[in-house]
């Protein structure tokens, strides 16, 4: 392994392309090998040693494929699997919650943060330590909105199911007039535009791409790892065809020629 390895990305379905396209933006000589867990989407409510399970799985196969560095770009497996994963590889890895950590210290005025994710990392309370740990005077108010997965994964983000799915689960948290709402789940800013067009436009939307970007940024420098030569590679696995991961990648990143590859793990 050296500079010029590849980084490992993986989520369990086309929601950790959101990070994928900040990392490519920030990191454009980095080479990457993406990881969607199609045949087991959704994790957001399946048991935590099931999730533990799929993630080591992934991981293993990207260390194989010898990555410098494994981002988990997938907040479920972020709130859930991080400690094990980080006590049984031996390999640098970042999961795309505590990076929030740093905006939260630049944005002392916060006092009412809204948090939308799967069942499993609201139940984690995993944003709310991270956030706590930094300011103990925020207020935090979270929901789980389990229907957002299956609707993007179906290429539904803009339809008007998802406007009623969002009005549902975001009225709420409107009523408790927040300031800013995470998007707690890496598929979210697929949505975006419907919740953007739901909810009051004072309401600053943030998510984990950007964050994790910057820290991955700092982190590759700061430990000497950046790749220095352009070979600007894509490979992107998943476990299962999905017609939609494809169609949906290859617009989403710009890259027409992008290479899929199906594998079981
Ligand atoms: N994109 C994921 C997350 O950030 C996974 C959602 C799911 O599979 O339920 O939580």
């Amino acid at each position: 392994m050296n500079n010029q390895s590849p980084i490992g990305i993986f989520d369990s379905g086309i929601g950790g392309l959101t990070v994928l396209k900040s990392l490519m933006q920030k990191m454009p000589k980095e080479t990457y090998i993406y990881f969607g867990d199609t045949a087991h989407v959704p994790y957001g409510n399946k048991s935590k040693e099931v999730v533990i399970k799929y993630s080591l799985k992934i991981c293993n196969f990207l260390v194989a494929k010898k990555v410098k560095l494994i981002i988990v770009a997938c907040n479920t497996s972020s709130s859930l699997a991080i400690t094990i994963l980080k006590t049984k590889l031996s390999i640098p890895i970042i999961d795309v919650i505590n990076p929030m950590k740093f905006y939260i210290q630049s944005n002392k005025h916060l006092n009412k943060i809204g948090i939308i994710g799967t069942h499993n990392t609201i139940s984690s309370n995993a944003y709310n330590q991270v956030i706590l740990s930094v300011n103990d005077k925020i207020t935090i108010y979270s929901t789980a909105c389990p229907l957002f997965v299956p609707i993007i994964e179906e290429g539904l983000e803009n339809h008007e199911i998802a406007y009623i799915m969002v009005k549902k689960y975001l009225e709420p948290l409107i009523r408790q007039n927040i300031q800013i709402l995470i998007l707690g789940c890496t598929h979210y800013p697929i949505i975006k535009n419907t919740i953007m067009k739901t909810i009051p436009n004072n309401i600053y939307i943030i998510d984990s791409a950007e964050n994790t970007a910057n820290y991955v940024l700092n982190y590759l420098q700061k430990n000497d790892m950046l790749a220095e030569t352009i070979i600007k590679e894509l490979v992107c696995y998943v476990s299962d065809e999905s017609r939609h991961f494809e169609q949906f990648a290859k617009e989403y990143l710009q890259l027409p020629n992008l290479r899929l590859k199906t594998i079981q793990i």
